[in-house]
């Protein structure tokens, strides 16, 4: 399974801290944004992932991250160089998906908790398309979602103003091979963007989309405005300080996925400057 990893956009709800950093690069709490989006993706079982930026921020995304072998993983970067909506992520990443099937995350999105459900979906997923479930108190924000009992989609709506459910749909996606060419033949929404409901909205009709509910266990947090980076940096510190855990470090991940032993670990924390992270990861070592 291919992993894209998308952060690109123009982050304007956070400006004036975007102004020269991209949203996906601002701190939740303690690390970068892209860290969490990027270790659901590893922990998901993506070890192949393409990192979709703007031309001005994939060169910041590229010196923080590298190309992954440090954690067992491949990263590659690509440039969009217009935010012409999230499916044009398979445009733009076309050849890197080339044949397989992909997920695809959005940057900004923080995902937390047992996250078994996503490598069963993984796994179990066969042919068109699954979009997760979440249910939220503000679903006109977000795409939203009906299905049956089996998962079978019945209604998907952007941002309806009316919405039919309280399902909103996270920013995680996994597709067959096919999504390479539908995304090709999708055509632009009245706001000129390819939209990502538009493309799940085809496996729909075809009766190839399936949702999948996320229990209330899992935490989703998005984090475009000032006051939902804040509310996520706030849960973050929360779990880490209660259980004295680190949540969404690409060594820690890489080292339980079994992407790294123990040698591996310690050598991909050997060049980090002392401090709490690297302690945290030397226990990691040790225990
Ligand atoms: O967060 C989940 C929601 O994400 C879904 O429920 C919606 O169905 C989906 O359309 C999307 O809604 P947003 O309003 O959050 O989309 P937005 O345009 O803000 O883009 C989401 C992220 O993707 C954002 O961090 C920037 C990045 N992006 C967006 C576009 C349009 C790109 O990198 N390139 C783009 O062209």
């Amino acid at each position: 399974m291919k992993g894209i990893l998308l952060a690109g956009g123009k982050g304007t709800r956070l400006y004036p801290m975007t102004s020269i950093v991209s949203k996906q690069l601002q701190p939740i709490y303690n690390k970068p944004m892209v860290f969490y989006s990027l270790t659901t993706l590893m922990v998901a079982g993506c070890r192949d992932i393409l990192v979709i930026s703007s031309p001005d921020d994939i060169p910041r995304f590229e010196s923080l991250l590298g190309d992954g072998e440090r954690w067992g993983i491949s990263l590659s970067y690509a440039v969009q160089d217009e935010p012409r909506g999230i499916a044009d992520a398979f445009r733009v990443g076309a050849a890197f998906v080339g044949g397989d099937p992909s997920m695809l995350m959005l940057g900004d999105n923080l995902i937390y908790g047992r996250l078994d459900f996503l490598r069963a979906a993984v796994a179990s997923h066969t042919d068109g398309a699954t979009i997760f479930a979440y249910t939220v108190a503000n679903p006109s924000e977000y795409g939203v979602v009906e299905f049956g009992p089996d998962g079978t989609v019945i209604s998907l709506e952007e941002k309806p103003a009316n919405p039919r459910s309280s399902w909103a749909v996270p920013g995680i996606y996994i597709y067959g091979p096919d999504v390479v060419d539908r995304a090709r033949d999708l055509a632009p929404s009245a706001r000129g963007e390819l939209e990502i409901t538009d493309l799940n909205r085809g496996y729909l009709a075809e009766g190839r989309l399936r949702a999948q509910p996320m229990g209330r266990g899992i935490a989703w947090l998005d984090t475009g405005t000032p006051e939902q980076l804040l509310n996520a940096s706030n849960f973050v510190h929360a779990i880490e300080a209660r259980q004295g855990l680190i949540i969404g470090s690409p060594e820690e991940v890489a080292f339980r996925s079994g992407y790294l032993d123990r040698a591996g670990l310690a050598d991909a924390i050997a060049h980090l400057p002392s401090g709490p992270y690297r302690s945290y990861l030397e226990r990691v070592v040790r225990d």
